[in-house]
């Protein structure tokens, strides 16, 4: 059946809607459809830039109801995270090109379909961030934070990493002598590691996320690099106090040689007389 003209659309519109039939099947559809997760927020992305036409994304799970994202959008990026909240689900995204008067119609636009996509094996774990680091002695002590997701708790506060990976996470901290290229790294499920080390030198490192029992993208993105700065206060500390000694022994030298100098001087005049 013909759908009811609607005062928003008429009579004419309509038709010109059913001529497009024809036009339609030629609009372009998706190419390089990607997705691109990190801490479970997740953005398709696909080309080309529609001239003409519009995309809408739809989400497809294995259990649940298919939802739509981006309805009629003129970009060639969405941002599914909301969608794919169930993260153990994998999914499929449809691309449909459509016109904005094809709506109306009951033929199904034409689409493109992208790869599975599991959020809990494919996103990315972000870098860690480095709350606080100490060397003291011979034990170096680094704290850190889980990443956040853009999930939430329903007290409204952000879930971690962990809160959704619970056991399957762990970090990598990898450390080294500063400026030597020999790499060490402990393993930690905590959020701290404590690091026997030399207490005369410095050491850089970083962290990394870890999921082990995963195949494929199973370490995340590296914190930044820090480096500890004992090595150099002992340096500071030695160089003011050679300058100090040297500085000692000079002066005293010098008030040595005055003192035996004045003596000295004070006979000249005598000794001119
Ligand atoms: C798809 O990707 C390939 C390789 O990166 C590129 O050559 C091609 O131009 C892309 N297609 C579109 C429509 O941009
Ligand atoms: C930094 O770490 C030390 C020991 O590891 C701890 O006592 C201190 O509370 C930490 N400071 C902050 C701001 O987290
Ligand atoms: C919200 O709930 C989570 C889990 O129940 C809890 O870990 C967190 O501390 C709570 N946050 C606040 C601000 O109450
Ligand atoms: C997710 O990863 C786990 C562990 O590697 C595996 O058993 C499971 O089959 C994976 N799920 C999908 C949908 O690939």
């Amino acid at each position: 059946l013909p759908p009811p003209a609607s005062p928003s659309c008429p009579r004419a519109r309509l038709n010109a809607g059913s001529q497009e039939l024809y036009v339609i099947p030629e609009l372009p559809t998706a190419v390089n459809i990607t997705w691109s997760s990190i801490n479970f927020k997740t953005i398709l992305r696909w080309q080309p830039k529609p001239s003409d036409y519009f995309y809408t994304v739809e989400i497809h799970g294995q259990t649940s109801d298919t939802q739509k994202k981006c309805i009629l959008t003129a970009e060639t990026e969405c941002d599914v995270t909301d969608v794919l909240r169930n993260v153990r689900e994998t999914y499929t995204a449809h691309i449909l090109s459509v016109t904005s008067l094809r709506m109306d119609n009951f033929e199904e636009p034409p689409f493109a379909v992208s790869e599975k996509f599991t959020p809990y094996n494919q996103t990315i774990l972000g870098k860690p961030e480095i709350q606080n680091y100490t060397q003291k002695d011979s034990e170096l002590n680094v704290v850190f934070k889980d990443p956040l997701t853009p999930y939430t708790f329903p007290n409204g506060s952000f879930q971690s990493i962990r809160d959704i990976f619970k056991h399957d996470l762990q970090y990598k901290l990898y450390y080294w002598k500063d400026q030597s290229s020999g790499k060490k790294d402990a393993i930690t499920k905590s959020h701290k590691f404590e690091i026997n080390v030399d207490s005369t030198k410095n050491y850089c490192f970083y962290v990394q996320g870890i999921i082990p029992s995963r195949r494929e993208n199973r370490g995340g993105q590296e914190s930044v690099v820090l480096c500890t700065s004992v090595g150099r206060i002992f340096i500071i500390i030695a160089v003011i106090a050679i300058a100090i000694i040297t500085l000692a022994v000079v002066l005293s030298v010098i008030l040595c040689k005055r003192k035996k100098a004045k003596p000295a001087r004070e006979k000249e005049p005598l000794n001119g007389v």
